[in-house]
């Protein structure tokens, strides 16, 4: 566990194994490099504040910085240096000096009073997803914890303010790691049972409601999509209802997220590759998990309540087949002609259940498509809706937190792709638009409540790792969904 901080403290005389120090290129060097008076080092050492250069300098007799060693960041021009760009470095830089217990940094100091509440909670944020690691499972070589880390803050800004941005930065930092040690433990070590008992010790030690469906009370409410994945797995389905209330008998925000504890494709199996990291495929339930991890703990003036359904879709004796009809919650029947589309299936039953609920406005996330992934590639996520407006809500937040999203078209020509000859809707269209006509299929459930579909197929899970976190699951989208939820609270 990482403890953070700020200090008002001079940068000569911050205390900690690692001073983090942003340097520009140009002649406007960046906070601190002149006060540690390494600007001649950095010159001497042919530098000159680029991206990706770094230069460790420890900390002799004569230095006049009380830190053990400075590292001095390359960040490119001081024009291009926004929150974003800001987060993203420290955290690779962090990510560089997991060797040093304490750190602090000088990177918020480039912002001014205004931006400074920002700052302060994506330099936090940084330093959290950077220090990130998932090492359960070595048994040699683990990385020691970063113990505590600092941002380095003005005192001419406002108290409170840093106070509650470094408290937002932990408990949204905090969220994103659990997430990725959910989508991170292999499935075999996390059916749909235990991500519900993960989700009740959550509940009841951040103070939320939770209820865990299981497999009879799923099949007296009528839940035919979640029972019908997880029907050829010894594992059984669950589904996690959590309620969040901050605003009294306010109408609710409604939340879901795909729970597949592993997408083999079912009887309509992946190949090898395309399995690999099927472990992945409850990556919208954990940041949905996630997120009401972090509302709880933030505490906005708003309710929320989140269905989230969790099945393992494996092939066996028992296992659904191509052809087969499912009845959803509601009664809309769907034609399964591909068991690997099995997320909407799901999903569709809990869209079902919060749209009875009369919420706001629900938003869900998912690994849902491949063909999304082809559209806009591993980083950027697809969102579709039924409301530009809302739509426009998650990008702006996505802009916001710097996970980038783009809104896709739910073009009404392609809902006819979705029709099937025996039941109401086939949970496959043709080949290709496959991650619009599966929004398309989402959408059936949802009714005239307004409502996101946040396709996270790629930027879920990153094979190479990124400036934000090592290879594995990246916690995408929980920063957004926190940033919106705060956003409609006003907060
Ligand atoms: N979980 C997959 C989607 C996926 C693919 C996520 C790659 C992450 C990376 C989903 O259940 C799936 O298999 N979708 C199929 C749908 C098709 C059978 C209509 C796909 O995208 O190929
Ligand atoms: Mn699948
Ligand atoms: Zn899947």
């Amino acid at each position: 566990m990482t403890t953070f901080a700020s200090t008002t403290a001079s940068i000569r005389e911050v205390a900690a194994d690692l001073l983090l120090v942003p340097v520009f290129t140009g002649s406007d060097l960046g906070p601190g490099i002149k006060e540690t008076r390494l600007a001649d080092a950095y010159a001497a050492a042919r530098l000159t504040g680029e991206k990706g250069e770094n230069l460790l300098v420890t900390r002799r007799a004569s230095d006049r910085f009380a830190a053990g060693a400075v590292l001095l960041v390359g960040v490119g021009p001081k024009m291009d240096f926004d929150v974003t760009q800001m987060r993203r470095s420290l955290a690779k830089a962090t990510a560089g000096a997991r060797r040093f217990p304490t750190i602090a940094t000088t990177f918020a100091l480039a912002f001014g009073t205004k931006l400074a509440p920002e700052a302060v909670q994506a330099a936090v944020e940084a330093m959290a997803l950077g220090s990130y690691r998932f090492d359960r499972y070595k048994t040699r070589k683990k990385d020691p914890a970063l113990s505590r880390a600092t941002v380095v803050v003005s005192a001419r800004w406002d108290t409170k303010g840093v106070k509650r941005a470094i408290t937002r930065g932990a408990v949204v930092g905090e969220a994103v790691a659990w997430a990725r040690d959910l989508v991170n433990t292999p499935a075999g070590d996390l059916p749909p049972a235990k991500i519900a008992r993960a989700a009740q010790a959550m509940a009841k030690q951040a103070g939320l409601t939770c209820k865990v469906w299981n497999e009879t009370q799923l099949e007296q409410g009528g839940f035919g999509g979640i029972l019908g994945v997880g029907q050829g797995s010894v594992h059984p389905p669950r589904m996690i209802e959590l309620r969040y209330t901050g605003a009294g008998r306010a109408t609710p925000i409604a939340l879901t997220g795909k729970g597949i504890a592993f997408d083999s494709g079912g009887l309509s199996l992946k190949d090898v590759g395309g399995m690999e990291t099927m472990k992945d495929d409850m990556g919208g339930a954990a940041s949905i998990l996630a997120a009401m991890k972090a509302i709880a703990k933030l505490k906005p003036k708003i309710n929320v309540i989140a269905a989230i359904p969790c099945s393992e879709n494996m092939p066996s004796g028992s296992a659904q087949k191509p052809g087969d009809v499912i009845t959803h919650r509601g009664g809309t029947t769907s034609e399964v002609l591909n068991t690997d589309a099995e997320g909407r299936l799901v999903l569709a039953d809990a869209l079902a259940y919060l749209a009875e609920r009369k919420p706001s406005c629900i938003v869900d996330t998912a690994t849902l498509t491949g063909a999304c992934v082809v559209a806009l590639g591993t980083d950027i996520t697809g969102a579709f809706g039924n409301d530009d407006v809302l739509v426009q809500e998650l990008v702006a937040a996505g802009t916001r937190v710097g996970e980038p999203i783009w809104q896709m078209p739910l073009h009404r020509d392609y809902r006819a792709l979705i029709d099937s000859k025996v039941a109401d809707i086939k949970n496959t269209g043709k080949r290709y638009g496959g991650s619009i006509t599966a929004a398309w299929f989402l959408a059936e459930f949802v009714g005239d409540t307004p409502w996101v579909h946040l396709d996270i197929a790629g930027p879920a899970f990153s094979e190479g790792g990124n400036d934000l976190g090592p290879a594995g699951a990246t916690g995408v989208p929980v920063r957004t969904i926190v940033r919106f939820l705060l956003d409609r609270a006003g907060a």
